[in-house]
Order: C-alpha cells, then sequence, then structure tokens
C-alpha cells in the first residue's frame, strides 16, 4: 500500500510527538458509560454475530488495542466488552502511562499496556480474539504490514476492526499540511509555537480563500484547541488513500478479508462507504463504486 504525500517519519519522532501530546486529551476521570453510540461501535458481539451469525460471550475474551494512546478508547472497549481483558500497546511510553492510569481508575484492574511499536507485538507471546486499531493505521510508514503484523496475533475466529483516512474526505487537510510543511513547521516535532503559526496564518487569509473556507473552523482558534490542528493540520506522517485503495487495502494489503477476519467496520468513511469491500456489512463479491 503506497501513500501519496507524507515524507516518512521515523519512529522516534513518532514517539516524541505523542510523548509531548498524548492523544486524545480526555481527563482521566471521563467516563465513556453513557455514550451509547461509542459503546456500540466498541463492543465485540455485533461484529461476531454479523459475521459469524453466533452471540459472543465477552468473559475472558481478550481484546487488543493497538495504538492505545492515552487509553480512552480501551476504556471504551473494557466497558462495551464486560469481563473481557484489555491489552493495549503504543509507541509512546507516556501515553502508555496515562492509559494504565485511566483503566485502574475506572476499575480495571487486570487491563495490562506495553510501550511497544506494532511490529514488536508478536513478542508478547499472545494471540487475541478482537484487535481494534484505531486512528493508527495511516501513520504507520508501511500500514500493510502493520495489518500483516495484526492478522499474525488474532485467533483463529478474530476480528480486526481499524480505519484508514479516505484521500477524499482529508484532501482539505492534505493541502494545509503541505502548506505548513513548506513553511517549515514539521521540521521539528510541532508544538505551541507551530500551533500559534498556524492559526495566525488561517487568520490571515481571507474567508473564501479554498485552503480556509474548507480546512479551517473559527472554534480552532479557542484555547485547547491544540490538539485539533495537531492531529489534522500539522498531522506527522498522514496517509491518504482514495476509495478503491481503501478497498484493495483491506482485500488485499493484509490478504485477511476474504477469510472473514478484517473486519473493515471503522467509524470513518473509507472503508465502511465502501460497497465494493467484502467487509461484514457487505459481504457480496468485490466491486468498487468510485
Ligand atoms: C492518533 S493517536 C490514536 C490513539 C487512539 N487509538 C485513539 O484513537 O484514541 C495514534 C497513536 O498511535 C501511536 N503510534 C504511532 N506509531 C506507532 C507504532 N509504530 N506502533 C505503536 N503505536 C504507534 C502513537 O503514539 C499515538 O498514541
Amino acid at each position: 500500500m503506497e501513500s501519496s504525500q507524507a515524507p516518512q517519519i521515523d519512529l522516534d519522532r513518532i514517539r516524541e510527538q505523542y510523548d509531548r501530546s498524548p492523544y486524545p486529551r480526555i481527563p482521566l476521570e471521563n467516563s465513556p458509560k453513557a455514550d451509547y453510540n461509542q459503546l456500540f461501535i466498541h463492543n465485540m458481539v455485533t461484529p461476531y454475530y454479523l459475521r459469524y451469525q453466533r452471540v459472543v460471550d465477552t468473559q475472558d475474551k481478550l481484546i487488543l488495542d493497538v495504538g492505545c494512546g492515552s487509553g480512552y478508547k480501551s476504556l471504551q472497549l473494557a466497558e462495551a466488552n464486560p469481563g473481557a481483558k484489555i491489552v493495549g500497546i503504543d509507541l509512546s511510553p507516556l501515553s502508555i502511562d496515562l492509559a494504565k492510569q485511566r483503566l485502574a481508575h475506572h476499575g480495571f484492574e487486570n487491563a495490562e499496556f506495553h510501550a511497544m511499536s506494532v511490529d514488536d507485538i508478536p513478542q508478547l507471546g499472545m494471540t487475541f480474539d478482537y484487535i481494534n486499531c484505531d486512528e493508527l493505521l495511516y501513520i504507520l510508514p508501511n500500514p500493510s504490514a502493520g495489518l500483516h503484523v495484526m492478522k499474525s496475533v488474532l485467533k483463529p475466529q478474530g476480528l480486526l476492526r481499524t480505519n484508514l483516512h479516505s484521500a477524499y474526505q482529508r484532501q482539505g487537510y492534505h493541502r494545509s499540511q503541505a502548506l505548513f510543511q513548506m513553511l517549515g513547521l514539521t521540521e521539528k516535532n510541532p508544538g505551541e509555537e507551530e500551533v500559534g503559526i498556524v492559526i495566525e496564518t488561517m487568520k490571515a487569509l481571507k474567508d473564501n480563500v479554498s485552503l480556509k473556507a474548507q480546512n479551517w473552523r473559527p472554534q480552532y482558534e479557542a484555547p485547547n484547541r491544540e490538539e485539533t490542528i495537531l492531529m489534522n493540520h500539522l498531522l506527522l506522517g498522514d496517509k491518504d488513500l482514495p476509495l478503491p485503495r481503501c478497498c484493495n487495502a483491506a482485500r488485499n494489503g493484509s490478504g485477511v478479508c476474504q477469510y472473514g477476519q478484517l473486519a473493515a467496520v471503522g467509524s470513518q468513511r473509507s472503508i465502511q462507504r465502501c460497497r465494493g469491500s467484502p467487509c461484514l456489512y457487505r459481504p457480496e463479491p468485490a466491486r468498487c463504486v468510485t
């Protein structure tokens, strides 16, 4: 799976970026218990039912959250799958510390977290019933290789849920990433100063300039919106894929979807919209709509 832009960023820089700015910045005490939509998205019962027409008991199931960040999705997985054990991995030790604290705070004492790269997951010596991989594939140097590693630690009937970035949905952000890269804002890991320059640049543009019209909201200028700008306008290693290539990534990139092990049911637009992908929701023969 190739990418159309995004210079390759080495792992040390990615680690440094997320150590500096763990994602997401959701307070540890926040609970997703009343967020039924997110709990639905993160339960493993529905995709198992769609794939195997049986209701799975989540008790003692092993769930891996790959690139778990500060652990909010891990917490959602824990709440949505009673009795399951959550294992999280992330490149950033600081994010892993926060994830540990978060799950402990909410009473999930048996969760475990490891600071490691996707490539090293097999070193855990575990296989998983369900793997969640949110907001990571598109920043990996080689997303297909990442999928292969995850497949290698899935149990035979295991399911993997992930997402990619769509080239069309993200094209505005990729234009602004290119601009800010040219301005040198990503030569070092961007932080507060670079975020400030993005805000000033966008404010200086007339409202009808497409870069601003498509990619900017006045609320990005508010305090505490640094994360939104870092994850979009200044995101390191961001790659996009046009829809047909998203489908190929799901079908062939990992080589698992045909066999029912890649559940391309992510909450993002890219794969979900593709009627041609043989994903859980559309198991008919491959046919791209674009
Ligand atoms: C945008 S955050 C997503 C966090 C979380 N999955 C979520 O959706 O809330 C991406 C995370 O992937 C981690 N990451 C990036 N490259 C990685 C790699 N090669 N191996 C493991 N984790 C990685 C980063 O440290 C960061 O915490």
